[in-house]
């Protein structure tokens, strides 16, 4: 049996004192459940406040990215022991917006996911497909590759630490959200591909689902075979929803 994990993404939202209020509220709400890895990520400027709120219960703080370098000459980066410094357990790498709009690759993307690990942070790595590549039928082909770059030289005792995130980026912010049936699926080849190096690992990872999931469409998702819960975007800056969301894969 796999624990379900939700992940809040905060994106680049809220002040320090919008922070520490939803941070607030979900410890009093929702900081007691060990049933679910229920986890949020500020930005960077919160964190401190966050992890403190926090600490006190079972929620955990993400990073929403990290260098693949510890320190040193890089203007403008955070690194995955500063992250651990700041109290976070986890830190989300490779998101679609990363990619995107900074131009991450996938060799980016795994040296990060070392980095991350290294440091003792569990490393929340996002994949997924654009809608063209989905429906040229290169989807599957997209993915195993995403996954094969940036798992490379992971060895075995390094993926307790690693959790994989499938978030088709048409389904990003977008209000569409991938239909159950097409989120089991790619978690099932996702999982599929993973058991050719080692099925015990296959079976235990965590692999979330991210992209629009929201409290009418959560337990729908959560339902589906090898969908472990959620990485949320939107939703998670409103409190009654991560709640419910976070209730609903328990
Ligand atoms: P969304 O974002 O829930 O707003 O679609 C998900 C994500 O980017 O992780």
């Amino acid at each position: 049996m796999r624990k379900p994990l939700i992940a809040g993404n905060w994106k680049l939202n809220n002040t320090i004192a919008e922070a520490t209020q939803l941070a607030e509220t979900l410890t009093s709400e929702i900081g007691t459940i060990n049933c679910t890895d229920i986890v949020v990520a500020p930005v960077f400027t919160a964190l401190a406040s966050v992890t403190q709120i926090c600490a006190s219960s079972t929620i955990q703080v993400a990073g929403q990215n990290c260098h693949c370098v510890d320190s040193g000459a890089f203007t403008g980066e955070v690194s995955a022991p500063l992250l651990v410094d700041a109290g976070c357990s986890h830190v989300i790498i490779g998101h679609s917006e990363r990619r995107q709009y900074f131009g991450e690759t996938d060799n980016f993307v795994n040296a990060k996911t070392h980095a991350a690990i290294n440091a003792g942070l569990t490393a929340i790595v996002c994949l997924g497909e654009t809608l063209e590549q989905r429906e040229s039928g290169e989807m599957f082909d997209i993915i195993t590759n995403q996954l094969s770059v940036a798992l490379n030289e992971i060895i075995a005792e390094q993926t307790g630490k690693l959790v994989i995130a499938y978030e088709p980026i048409w389904a990003i912010g977008t209000g569409k959200t991938a239909t159950p049936e097409q989120a089991k699926e790619v978690h099932k080849a996702i999982r599929e591909y993973l058991a050719r190096f080692d099925a015990d690992i296959a079976q235990t990872l965590q692999i979330v689902y991210g992209g629009s999931v929201k409290p009418d469409n959560a337990d729908a998702i959560f339902a589906q075979l090898d969908v472990d819960g959620a990485l949320v975007g939107g939703a998670s800056l409103n409190s009654n929803d991560f709640v419910k969301i976070c209730n609903a894969a328990g």
